[in-house]
C-alpha cells in the first residue's frame, strides 16, 4: 500500500495535478485517469501495475503525461476532475466511477470535446457505455469470479465428515461479508458463490451477514458483531473480496481464537496480503482478478485512442468491452501468483 501511495504521490507531482501542461509538444501522448479511492487496496496494486507500464513505455520512447487524480469517494469531485482533465488536453480518459450508476456529466463532457473514455472495473450499465461511440469499458466478469469462489469452498465444504462442518451437522453454516451495496461485483459474487457452492451439493445454513464497504477495517468490526451474535457456529466466511476476508480474520486475531477453530475464510482478489494470508493458511481460497491485464488493456487502449489509432485488433466484446479472466488461488498455487 505505501508503494502504492508513494507511487502515486510522485504521479500527482509528475502531473502537476490539474495543472495547465498545454506548452506540452504535439508528439506527447497526454492521458488522465480517475480512481474512486485511492486507499482501495485492490485500485491501489492496480495502479501500481499501471504506472509500471507506463514508466516501460516512456523508456521504450513513447512520450506520455499522465495526469492522476483521486475522486475520494466523491462524484461530483471526479465529474470536475474530468473537466480539468479534457481541459488539459487529453485525448483520452480512464475514469474508475465514484456511483456508477451516475457517468452521465462525464459522458456529455467526452461527447462534446470528441474525448475518448475507458472505465474502469466499476461497471456502468450498458446503455450509458452506448451514449456515445468513444466509450469503453476495462473490467472483469463478477459472475466468473463468484463461481470460482463458490467452486474452491465447495471443494472445502464438500463430502461426508469434512472438517468444514465442525458441528457435524450435515450442513454448512455461513456468513457473507459484502462490498458496497450496487456495486455489480458485490451483488452477483454473492449470488453466485452462493449457488455454485449449491449446486455442487454443499448443504448450506445462512446465519447472517453484512455489509462492510470492501473494507478491512469495517470488516473486522461487522465480523466481531456476528461472531458476539453467532459465535462458533458459524463455520464458513464468504468475503466479496480479501481486504474484508482479512478483516475477518483480524476478529479472529483479536480474540485470539486459533486457526483451527475459526471458519474457513474465503476471498476474491489475490492482493499481495491476500496472498500472504493464503500461505499462511489463515484464509482458505481467493480469486485473483487480474490486476496487471487489466491494467495493461487499459494503457494500451487509451494509447491507441489518444492518439486515434485503430483498436480492432484488441480482444474486445461488441467492440466495446475488454474483460479479464479470474483464476482460482489455494495454497496450492499461491506462489504462482504475486
Ligand atoms: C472490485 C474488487 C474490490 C474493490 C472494488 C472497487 O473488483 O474486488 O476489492 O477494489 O472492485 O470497485
Amino acid at each position: 500500500m505505501i508503494t502504492a501511495l508513494l507511487a502515486l504521490q510522485v504521479l500527482l507531482l509528475a502531473a502537476g495535478c490539474g495543472q495547465s501542461e498545454r506548452s506540452e509538444p504535439a508528439s506527447r501522448i497526454k492521458i488522465g485517469i480517475s480512481v474512486y479511492d485511492q486507499y482501495d487496496t485492490f485500485i491501489s496494486s492496480m495502479m501500481d501495475s499501471f504506472n509500471r507500464l507506463v514508466e516501460e513505455e516512456k523508456s521504450g520512447g513513447k512520450q506520455i503525461t499522465l495526469e492522476f487524480y483521486d475522486a475520494a469517494g466523491s462524484q461530483k469531485q471526479q465529474d470536475m476532475q474530468a473537466r480539468e482533465m479534457i481541459e488539459d488536453g487529453c485525448r483520452a480518459i480512464c475514469i474508475n466511477l465514484v456511483d456508477r450508476t451516475a457517468p452521465t456529466t462525464i459522458i456529455d463532457l467526452a461527447r462534446k470535446n470528441n474525448v475518448a473514455v475507458v472505465f474502469f472495473n466499476r461497471e456502468l450499465v450498458e446503455e450509458d457505455l452506448l451514449q456515445f461511440d468513444k466509450l469503453y469499458y476495462v473490467g472483469a466478469d463478477a459472475f466468473q469470479s463468484g463461481i470460482l469462489q463458490g467452486e474452491i469452498a465447495a471443494a472445502a465444504c464438500a463430502g461426508r465428515d469434512n472438517p468444514a462442518d465442525r458441528n457435524g451437522d450435515g450442513s454448512i453454516q455461513y456468513v457473507v461479508l459484502e462490498g458496497e451495496a450496487g456495486h455489480q461485483d458485490a451483488i452477483v459474487r454473492t449470488e453466485t458463490s452462493v449457488d455454485t457452492l449449491i449446486k455442487s451439493g454443499v448443504q448450506l445454513d445462512k446465519v447472517g451477514y453484512a455489509i462492510a464497504n470492501w473494507n478491512r477495517a469495517q470488516a473486522q468490526t461487522k465480523m466481531s458483531q456476528l461472531i458476539d451474535q453467532y459465535g462458533d457456529r458459524i463455520e464458513l466466511v464468504l468475503a466479496n473480496n480479501d481486504d474484508m476476508a482479512l478483516g475477518a480474520i483480524d476478529a479472529y486475531r483479536a480474540r485470539s481464537i486459533d486457526l483451527q477453530d475459526r471458519p474457513l475464510i474465503f476471498g476474491i482478489d489475490g492482493t499481495a496480503v491476500g496472498l500472504e494470508a493464503i500461505r499462511s493458511h489463515e484464509m482458505a481460497g481467493t480469486v485473483y482478478n487480474d490486476k496487471d491485464g487489466q491494467a495493461k488493456a487499459m494503457l494500451e487502449l487509451a494509447l491507441r485512442l489518444a492518439q486515434q489509432e485503430p483498436i480492432d485488433d484488441l480482444d474486445m466484446i461488441d467492440g466495446k468491452y475488454i474483460r479479464l479472466p479470474y483464476t482460482g488461488i489455494t495454497a496450492k498455487n499461491a506462489d504462482e501468483f504475486e
